[in-house]
């Protein structure tokens, strides 16, 4: 018997192997295959004790898995270190090398680091029985890509899949923690500008890359992979947020991004909202374990991965998507939700018949925060509603919160200097009935997580 599949192995017995391998300095493979042959030859022997420096054991929450991707670029090299930091720590390592990655590194001074051979191949029958590209994206906590190249993230940001690295990264629904290392032109050229900011907008996570001189002589800038003990470092808070779930099992509807509001079948009233603030706080809220619905307006932003995403056009089919949404224990209403529409939207496109501009009739559309914030039944627990304000900011948000009978406001200046319309940094302050806490301005990903901290706080988790 070559090659052996296990299935539904549950997840406390997958820690205790993954536990009990990393104590004996084996991999997952190595530790079942010795149970079995312990099993069958009906005579059990002791877990044989460390076989490599004795550390301390590690705790169960130690025992964790990580995958790493090595591309083909010269810091490769420092990857072999990142191995063996990552074992020393009680941390698993599977590799999977790119063909490129061979040319800097070879397999075998890999699969002897890691103690397990090292995977290359996305069509070779050995790895596909033994282990296969989908469990190799799946079987693990995390996947670490480094060195992440120009062209491995390039590749990541398309969606390839036409080797084993780029298979199992469009496979995995695991965390993505990339390490870049490239030329300084290159990382600053403007197709790696655009990949990796879709990569950051897909959640894929980085570290580095740092500043200094290249492996090329002559040639210094940013570029440098991040030093190995630097991605452990990230590896580990990662690792250990992943045990931290502070909103599991709460459900949360965010809405997000701007309303159309028909004027005609081709026109539209709209505004300059880009999403990004309610899409950052999606995702920060799905990253902390909640179970998010965002309903959102018309953007060109990706759905967040791990969210349930609803699309609207209008203000009365947000108000229904949030409807249909509830239950849930928070809503976040960070849309900017057109407050009128036109009464009578032209059935046929508007025509200038010489008679002048067309008189529009408008109507004011539903407030989607005033109608949730006074349900009677089915309440969100905690109402958070936006305060778009160009001037007193903290004075009008008061009464916005009063009048529309929310919990919490979060307000922020969108006059044009504030920058917060369609801008990634936003500066706001939290108000409650009897408190106003003024944030420093900070980018968009980090006002969301720190709501979402607090939104975890006040659903009293510790
Ligand atoms: N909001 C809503 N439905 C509307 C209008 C606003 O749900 N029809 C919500 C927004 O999502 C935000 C809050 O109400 O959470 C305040 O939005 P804002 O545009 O700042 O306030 P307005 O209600 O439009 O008030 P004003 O125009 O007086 O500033």
């Amino acid at each position: 018997m070559g090659s052996l599949t296990v299935r539904n192995i549950s997840e406390d017995v997958k820690k205790r192997l993954r536990l009990r391998a990393a104590a004996n300095g084996r991999s997952m493979e190595e530790e079942i295959r010795l149970l079995l042959a312990e099993g069958a030859a009906d005579a059990p022997v002791a877990a044989k004790p460390n076989v490599r420096p004795a550390k301390a054991a590690p705790s169960e929450a130690a025992a964790s898995q990580v995958l790493l991707i090595i591309g083909g670029g010269i810091a490769a090299y420092k990857s072999l270190d990142l191995i063996r930091r990552l074992r020393e720590r009680a941390i698993a390592v599977r590799v999977v090398m790119t063909r490129a990655a061979q040319e800097f590194v070879t397999p075998m001074s890999v699969g002897a680091l890691a103690g397990e051979r090292a995977f290359t191949d996305l069509f070779d029958p050995a790895s596909e029985f033994d282990v296969g590209h989908i469990r190799l994206a799946r079987d693990n906590d995390l996947i670490v890509v480094a060195p992440a190249t120009a062209d491995l993230m390039a590749k990541m940001a398309n969606g390839h899949a036409d080797d084993l690295a780029s298979a199992v990264l469009l496979a995995t629904d695991r965390p993505v923690l990339i390490a870049p290392a490239m030329n300084p032109r290159m990382w600053g050229n403007a197709a790696t500008k655009r990949n990796l900011a879709r990569l950051v907008a897909d959640g894929v996570l980085t570290v580095g890359p740092n500043a200094g001189e290249m492996a090329e002589s002559g040639e210094a800038g940013t570029g440098r992979m991040a030093e190995p003990l630097e991605i452990v470092a990230a590896i580990e808070a990662l690792l250990s947020a992943r045990d931290e779930k502070p909103l599991a099992g709460r459900r949360i509807v965010i809405t997000a991004g701007p309303t159309h509001e028909p004027i005609d079948p081709v026109r539209y009233i709209a505004n300059r909202s880009s999403g990004k603030q309610g899409y950052a706080i999606a995702r920060a809220a799905a990253a902390a374990g909640a179970d998010v619905t965002l309903v959102s307006g018309p953007v060109t932003l990706p759905d967040p991965p791990g969210v349930k995403t609803v699309r609207v056009e209008s203000a009365r089919d947000m108000l229904r998507a949030v409807e249909k949404a509830l239950p849930a224990e928070v809503a976040i209403f960070a849309a900017a939700v057109a407050d009128w529409r036109v009464a009578q939207a032209g059935e046929q496109k508007l025509k200038k018949d010489g008679g002048g501009p067309p008189k529009l009739a408008l109507t004011e559309n539903p407030d989607i925060l005033a109608t949730i914030a006074r349900l009677k039944s089915n309440r969100p627990n905690l109402v958070v509603g936006f305060a778009a304000e160009t001037e007193k900011v903290i004075e009008h948000a008061k009464a916005k919160l009063k009048r529309k009978g929310c919990d919490w406001i979060v307000a922020n200046d969108v006059s044009a200097e504030g920058g917060a319309m369609g801008g990634d940094d936003n500066a706001v302050h939290l108000i409650s009935a009897s408190d106003v806490e003024s944030w420093p301005p900070q980018p968009k990903d980090e006002v969301a997580r720190q709501l979402v901290a607090r939104i975890a706080a006040a659903l009293g988790h510790q």
